[in-house]
């Protein structure tokens, strides 16, 4: 498909007129400061904001005023990054106004990194007793937040197949209160079938919640055209992409009912819904600015004004910055990235010389599991740009190889990220998901001898020039 044809092909990935992701990516969210007229966002390294008066100060801690107080919890900065991300992602954004901050926040939440993010996330929906529905296969620092730590809260995490969501359904009992999936599982690939489960979760009446990392901040998937109603993300990957940053964002789509109640009535969300005990019992929800009922961001703002607030996972305005600038060239990032990695992926399927038949699994390829899944979801063209595959050999031998071929790159770096601009290649099974027990890592998809490759921009003949070196020491 041409460039023209995608730009106006119609759906999540259309083009808009003024509004094209591209267009979003560089301008939205920075409203030009009217003294100094400065062209990129500025970088707002302050803790703290001075009140114009008492009355002032009284007014913005009683959130009846907008304005920055301390960075903790909100900031200039981290603003347009938020602006930025809860517009590519293809929030609503209904209280976004002209993002002057004054009269609007942004309905996403910028946070520490993404686990950060997840836990932000989860904290402002759920306590003690309460649990959700996870897919099995995930990133294993999620799997092991949500396993283990929330579990030493009281929240427990539930696992299901995510390419068989009935397991989902049988999973839910009164007190789940969200599903949870990401985008394109690291490993395997798996793609979740959105608009299935977004049926299950609205049938359950809870939040479908997507970390949509892999998904490329809304470039290749935009997880909330199809169901889903909170995105949460780490931008240290291909937001930022450049490898220099961390940071995690939450996006809220305002599509969720946090009003809904259980069969006797009381509310199913009071963490969200209910009056708030550390704001003098206040009820959110019925608030004249924020009220689900005037704007619906009910939730982002309680994530913002008590999680966050509470347990204080803030991102400094520095990275903010940097983040702004990775998204400038995220639309041109994640082309190349995902034109590289199916070129790639191509390429290493047929080359039985050193890969084993079969195991690269990147959904690009017809083989893939989720190859339909991805076609219909995502961005024409756009498959992701990490994948795994094994090196030829049984058991140990493949195992062994696998590493050697990684001790082998030159051009392509060794080292535990995605999404930085430059190829990344890893053995996933000994190190990001080394806590997890063989059965663990099986259900999330990791193979034993599975090398794992984060595609970046480089030349392509670069890169395919840097395995073929590598594979040559692998088999010597
Ligand atoms: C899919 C996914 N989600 C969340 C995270 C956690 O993000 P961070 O490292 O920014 O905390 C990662 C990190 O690799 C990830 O791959």
């Amino acid at each position: 498909m041409s460039a023209d044809e995608l730009r106006t092909k119609a759906g999540p990935y259309g083009y808009v007129p003024g509004e094209g992701f591209t267009t979003t990516a560089l301008h939205h969210g920075h409203k030009l400061d009217t003294d100094n007229r400065a062209r990129a966002p500025p970088i707002f390294q302050s803790t703290s904001f001075e009140f114009k008066s008492a009355e002032h100060g009284g007014q913005l801690f009683a959130l009846a005023e907008l304005g920055p107080i301390y960075t903790r919890l909100m900031n200039p900065t981290t603003h347009v990054l938020e602006y930025k991300m809860a517009k590519l992602e293809g929030a609503k954004c209904p209280a976004h106004g002209n993002c002057d901050n004054a009269s609007t926040l942004p309905s996403a939440l910028a946070l520490a990194s993404g686990q950060s993010a997840q836990m932000h996330c989860l904290m402002t929906i759920m306590q003690a007793g309460d649990n959700f529905v996870a897919a099995s296969e995930l990133y294993g620092g999620t799997y092991t937040q949500m396993a283990y730590s929330f579990k030493n809260i009281g929240i427990e995490a539930k696992f299901f197949n995510v390419a068989k969501p009935d397991e989902c359904k049988a999973l839910i009992n009164e007190k789940t209160k969200a599903i949870y999936v990401e985008t394109i599982s690291n490993p395997s690939g798996t793609i979740p079938d959105f608009e299935a489960i977004a049926a299950i979760a609205k049938e359950a009446k809870v939040p479908l919640i997507c970390d949509n990392t892999f998904g490329m901040g809304g470039y290749t998937c935009k997880p909330l055209s199809f169901g889903c109603d909170i995105i949460v993300e780490s931008a240290t990957k291909w937001i930022g992409g450049h490898g220099t940053s961390i940071g995690g964002i939450i996006v809220d789509n305002s599509s969720f009912d946090w009003k809904v109640t259980n069969a006797d009535g009381s509310l199913k969300f009071p963490m969200v819904a209910g009056p708030q005990e550390s704001y003098h019992g206040g009820v959110f929800a019925d608030h004249p600015i924020f009220g689900v009922a005037a704007t619906n961001t009910v939730f982002i703002l309680l994530a913002r004004v008590k999680t966050l607030r509470d347990m204080g996972g803030c991102i400094s305005p520095f990275n903010a910055f940097q983040l702004i600038q990775g998204i400038e060239t995220l639309p041109l990032r994640g082309k190349a990235h995902s034109e590289n990695a199916n070129r790639l992926a191509e390429w290493l399927s047929g080359y039985s010389e050193y890969v084993k038949p079969g195991s690269v699994q990147h959904p690009s390829l017809s083989s893939h599991p989720s190859h339909e899944l991805a076609k219909k979801y995502f961005r024409p063209g756009c498959y992701g740009s990490v994948f795994v595959f094994e090196l030829n050999g049984e058991g140990a031998e493949a195992v062994e190889r696998g590493k050697k071929f990684i001790s082998a790159v030159e051009m392509c770096a060794h080292l535990a990220n995605v999404g930085d601009a430059r190829t990344l290649v890893i053995h996933s099974a000994s190190t990001t998901h080394q806590q997890l027990s063989p059965e663990q890592q099986a259900a999330a998809g990791v193979k034993p001898a599975g090398v794992r490759v984060s595609v970046g921009y480089e030349d392509f003949e670069d890169i395919k020039a840097d395995f073929e070196q590598a594979f040559k020491k692998a088999f010597a």
